[in-house]
């Protein structure tokens, strides 16, 4: 059975910015880190949000509400009764409007205030108000943070559904150094984007994937490569802690940004790739082999750097590497098994019988020969085949939106 299709789900996630479509309702309380926030409405709106501000009097006490009016597009609320224009009751109205209702920062004051159902201003009451998702960003003196009431607040957000963050470690607006620190925006970023679009589809899994082109040395500077770029395997890890997975990714790459929330082990050749994907793999429960092993290595590596005045010409003599994916489909037990294929040809032939001699759940099939697939591209153009025999093909489509779409054929057939 071969299927040419793309199901409501996944077009719905074909969509060039994250955010669009969603409504976020930023709070924003009076800590230091208020300007961080300026940052963080920024990037949402630039990811297509459609973002809502509202600030406690502290807050706009240390930065002005005409910054975040200018960043969201929108008149920024402080007080609770004043400027009601467009809105019938404006905590009602923005708190229905919320598809993410965001407090960063949030103080001690504005935790202990939700945590004790206290509503005696705008950000209090809306928040009260909403039934979106709340995400709430502590930042703050380590010592305050650290207080048992204020722990004991945020444990009661957290039994109540609320996600609370954990604050940084770092130094602190106070001068002292400890944990307190506004998070990263791309942490930020990543929460609500799990909390927006995550639907737990891995929760409890354990994912290793491997990602980046393998090197391996010629002499102490030059190596055999290939042009993978890594960006398809850090794009399954991602979309694969967005749904909760517990995610390893065994990098051949350095050069790309680790997803948040995703634990990584750098090597460098297909020895050491075998090494690390095989330790890991008996508490795997889905394996993803997304790097570009090279299948040969020098037979010798030089010590110190080949000179040219010594060889008029050079033969460098290779040797086979080992099959990772093989060695892995070979003692397989309950993990789901993942392999790509990038082919210039006969692709999906090529692809059924990878998949069959290596033992494989599923297989990503490429054709690396077509405008919009393949190495150093934003882009890919993918069959997936399964096991049964069946198969999926699916139109150009970014990496990021490719690994979305791995990562729900996988959940749908675990
Ligand atoms: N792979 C591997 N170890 C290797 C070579 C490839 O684990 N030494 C994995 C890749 O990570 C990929 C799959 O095998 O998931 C297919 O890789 P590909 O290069 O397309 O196929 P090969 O098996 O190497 O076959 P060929 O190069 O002959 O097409």
């Amino acid at each position: 059975m071969e299927r040419s299709l793309m199901n409501g789900a996944i077009e719905n996630r074909m969509q060039k910015f994250m955010f669009e479509g969603k409504h976020i309702v930023v709070g924003i309380t009076g800590g230091i880190a208020a300007y961080k926030a300026a940052e963080l409405v920024s990037q949402l709106r630039q990811r297509g949000a459609d973002v809502h501000c509202i600030m406690t009097t502290h807050a706009a006490k240390l930065v002005s509400p005409i910054t975040f009016g200018e960043l969201s597009g929108h008149d920024v609320t402080v007080d609770m009764f004043a400027n009601i224009s467009h809105w019938d009751v404006e905590h009602i109205a923005l708190a229905r409007l919320a598809d993410l209702f965001l407090i960063a920062p949030a103080t001690a004051n504005i935790i202990g205030k939700v945590a004790c159902g206290i509503a005696d201003d705008m950000l209090s009451t809306t928040v009260m108000a909403t039934k979106a998702p709340v995400l709430v960003v502590p930042a703050m003196n380590t010592n305050m943070y650290e207080n048992p009431i204020v722990q004991r607040n945020i444990q009661t957000l957290r039994e109540v559904g609320y996600t609370v963050m954990e604050p940084e470690e770092g130094h602190l607006a106070c001068n002292t150094s400890g944990k307190g620190r506004f998070p990263k925006t791309e942490a930020i970023l990543a929460a609500a984007e799990k909390l927006l679009f995550g639907r737990h589809l891995l929760r409890g899994k354990k994912v290793i994937v491997s990602a980046g082109g393998t090197q391996e040395n010629i002499d102490p500077v030059r190596y055999i490569g290939n042009r993978s770029s890594g960006r398809m395997g850090y794009a399954i890890a991602r979309a694969a802690a967005m749904e909760d997975a517990d995610v390893t990714l065994v990098s051949c790459t350095k050069e790309l940004p680790v997803p948040e929330g995703v634990s990584v082990c750098y090597v460098q050749n297909a020895r050491e790739l075998k090494k690390e994907m095989d330790a890991r793999f008996e508490d795997s429960d889905i394996a993803i082999m997304a790097a570009a092993v090279s299948d040969y290595r020098t037979k010798t590596e030089a010590k110190q750097k080949i000179k040219k005045e010594a060889h008029d010409a050079l033969q460098i003599e290779l040797e086979l590497n080992p099959d990772i994916l093989y060695g892995l489909g070979q003692k397989k037990t309950h993990q789901f098994l993942v392999g790509f294929a990038a082919e210039t040809n006969d692709v999906i032939e090529h692809g059924k019988e990878k998949l069959v001699r290596k033992n494989l759940d599923m297989l990503v099939a490429n054709d690396v020969s077509q405008k919009g697939a393949g190495f150093n591209v934003e882009t890919n153009i993918a069959s997936i085949l399964y096991r049964d025999h069946t198969m999926e093909q699916f139109p150009i489509m970014t990496k990021e939106e490719l690994g979305r779409v791995i990562v729900e054929k996988i959940a749908e057939r675990l």
